[in-house]
């Protein structure tokens, strides 16, 4: 994918996210990309949709669907950076799963969650 291809893909789906209330980011290394979602289900439903049909892509994998209590990115309609090679094999082998700690309490988020919020955060180049 080229940088055009790219920059067309996020106007089409930063308005159609914006338009269904959803907001995430999307990470990108080397053709790969890892995207998180977040949103009213319906919204994220729609999007889901549009990103399974789209042709730019093959082997699409979910790391994780699930209720969330608050947004981690509600500013992003879809932030978008490239990302080293490790930063994207860390947050794929990340657990996704919210893990129970020794009280058995769970926490708001995921060890992948984390990595994500914490890898975001440190960018710059964050278009
Ligand atoms: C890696 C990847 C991520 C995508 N993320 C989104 C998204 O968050 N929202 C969305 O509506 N579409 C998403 N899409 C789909 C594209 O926006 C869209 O289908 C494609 O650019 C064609 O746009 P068009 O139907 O307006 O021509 C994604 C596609 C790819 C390959």
């Amino acid at each position: 994918m080229t940088q055009s291809d790219l920059e067309c893909l996020l106007r089409s789906a930063r308005q159609f996210n914006a338009s269904q209330d959803v907001t995430g980011v999307l990470l990108h290394h080397n053709g790969g990309f890892l995207q998180f979602l977040e949103g009213p289900r319906q919204g994220i439903e729609r999007v889901y949709a549009r990103i399974r049909t789209c042709r730019l892509h093959t082997d699409l994998f979910e790391l994780l669907d699930g209720p969330a209590e608050e947004r981690l990115f509600p500013e992003w309609q879809m932030g978008s950076t490239g990302v080293p090679e490790s930063t994207m094999l860390s947050l794929r082998d990340a657990s996704w799963n919210r893990l129970a700690n020794p009280k058995g309490d769970l926490p708001t988020l995921s060890p992948g969650m984390l990595l994500l919020r914490a890898h975001f955060g440190f960018l710059t180049s964050v278009s």
